[in-house]
């Protein structure tokens, strides 16, 4: 095995932006398994349930602390009708994803129970695309409102009588896309009316989301942002998939890929930082104080579906190559989370860049290499980013350089918190750790198996979170030796 050398400095007294633990939210869709089969499998069914929701996956997710979970869709917010998934149930077809039968069995009471066994906050997605401002006013009241009307009577007779806490709420999805295909003008006038009537009767305040740009459209961003002030919102959503490469048409095999699909998939996925500058500095233009954040309530790795699966339902395996990518990304977050104030990967269960893999017919669940990442990650939730600076070695995609080595640091309770990752297939790093004093380790932990690894049925651990015991000390400074392919997490506490 080659090695490299990098350094890293950070300073404990040094203390930039709060990590929002929103950070490490999640989305969940009705799209193929995910709602259906991988949360909710009905009363009736032999997995252990409660109320119809699945609880080893519940408790999965609560074990992550996860945060927040986004909810109902992606594509499928801009068709939904709240009122079908309420009471007595409409059967709908889902014509975003397969025209499969949507049988609203999993509506507003089964989502908020859901958040509640969790114990994580709600972000709703409020359709745009093809609802209008007074159904989505009348939801809201639904939701929130304490007092008696028409519609807080309508969910105590359906069997809820205090009202549930909204924390987010979206205001459409990809309206540039699937969310209607418009123009930023015309969904910025839209914006700006669906906004005036979505009031939430929450105490605490209930945070408005714009639907941000695509990737790379600074345009949109821009015209947007004209149309935006603290008063109409709280954040605009950005968008960004990592494709291998980078084509939609043939996006790169999830299991059994060629090294130069990884190091594509590594230089493709750092370009988020990129994505979070650029799409910042557009929105310093017209909102120099920041007080509009941004939010990335879609990421992830997003591969061709595997093959004799059905094509609209994006299931895809997830390999020790995710759980890189899933530490890269984190680590930009949190390195950007005075404007980064929520991120939500896609998709909690059986789509895309999943947590977790599951299916109805076996009482166990898969916990896959992204989910080990999540954990692994969790201490840095509302914990304080500490200045840092890191020398690393680079890699390079056809001709593009990018960061051999990834890194955050954060602070909480007097403990120190570094996340690391090197997406290096072939190269180890001696990464030398200088604090500025001296720290002794509280506890260390490393997931590196080959990047091809996954975890299955016949193999749950394959890939899982080890001890880490390569750190010695020189000084005061504390050398890592990070091997290839590898995500490590170090707590630390100063020394006196
Ligand atoms: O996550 C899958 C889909 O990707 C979402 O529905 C949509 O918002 C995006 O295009």
């Amino acid at each position: 095995m080659n090695k490299k050398n990098a350094y890293l400095t950070f300073d404990k007294d040094c203390k930039k932006s709060t990590i929002n633990k929103d950070i490490y939210g999640h989305f969940a869709e009705h799209l193929g398994r995910c709602v259906y089969e991988g949360i909710f499998v009905g009363k009736d069914s032999q997995i252990p349930n409660i109320n119809g929701i699945r609880k080893d996956v519940a408790e999965a997710l609560k074990e992550l602390n996860i945060p927040v979970l986004r909810w109902p869709g992606g594509c499928f917010a801009d068709t939904y009708k709240w009122e079908d998934g309420v009471g007595e149930r409409r059967k709908i077809l889902n014509k975003t994803w397969g025209d499969v039968v949507e049988d609203n069995s999993f509506g507003t009471h089964e989502f908020f129970e859901l958040c509640e066994l969790i114990g994580c906050d709600a972000y709703i997605s409020g359709n745009v695309g093809s609802g209008t401002p007074r159904e989505l006013s009348e939801w809201l009241e639904y939701i929130t409102y304490d007092g008696e009307s028409y519609y807080s009577d309508m969910r105590r007779e359906n069997g809820r009588d205090e009202p549930w806490r909204l924390k987010y709420l979206g205001i459409g999805n990809e309206n540039w896309g699937g969310g209607g295909n418009m123009t930023p003008e015309f969904y910025a006038s839209l914006y700006r009316q669906f906004q005036t009537y979505a009031r939430s009767f929450n105490k605490e305040k209930t945070f408005k989301i714009a639907c941000g740009p695509d990737s790379f459209n600074y345009a949109w961003t821009g015209e947007l942002m004209k149309h935006l002030n603290e008063y109409n919102a709280d954040a605009i959503a950005l968008h960004y998939y990592t494709l291998p490469t980078g084509e939609w048409e043939k996006k790169g095999a999830a299991l059994n890929f060629p090294d130069d699909e990884y190091y594509a998939t590594m230089y493709r996925t750092n370009r988020i930082e990129e994505l979070i500058r650029n799409h910042s500095f557009v929105m310093e233009q017209t909102d120099p104080e920041h007080k509009i954040k941004l939010v990335v309530d879609e990421w992830g790795a997003w591969y061709d579906v595997e093959d004799g699966t059905n094509a609209a339902f994006l299931y895809q395996q997830n390999t020790m190559r995710d759980a890189i990518l899933a530490a890269i990304n984190l680590n930009i977050f949190n390195n950007h989370s005075d404007i980064v104030m929520m991120a939500n990967i896609a998709q909690t269960v059986n789509v895309l860049q999943s947590v977790i893999i599951c299916r109805e017919d076996d009482t166990r669940l898969i916990k896959t290499p992204t989910y080990h990442v999540f954990d692994m990650y969790k201490k840095h939730q509302n914990a304080t980013l500490l200045a840092s600076s890191l020398s690393t070695p680079e890699l390079m995609y056809e001709g593009n350089y990018f960061p051999m080595i990834s890194e955050s640091v954060s602070i909480k309770d007097d403990k120190i918190f570094i996340t690391l990752s090197n997406a290096s297939l072939d190269t180890d790093c001696e990464l030398l750790i200088d604090g500025g004093s001296k720290f002794k380790i509280i506890e260390s932990k490393v997931l590196d198996s080959d990047v091809r690894e996954y975890n299955d049925y016949d193999s749950l651990e394959n890939v899982a979170i080890h001890e880490f015991k390569d750190i010695t000390f020189r000084d005061n400074k504390m050398i890592v030796l990070l091997p290839a392919h590898s995500v490590v997490s170090v707590l630390l506490e100063e020394e006196i």
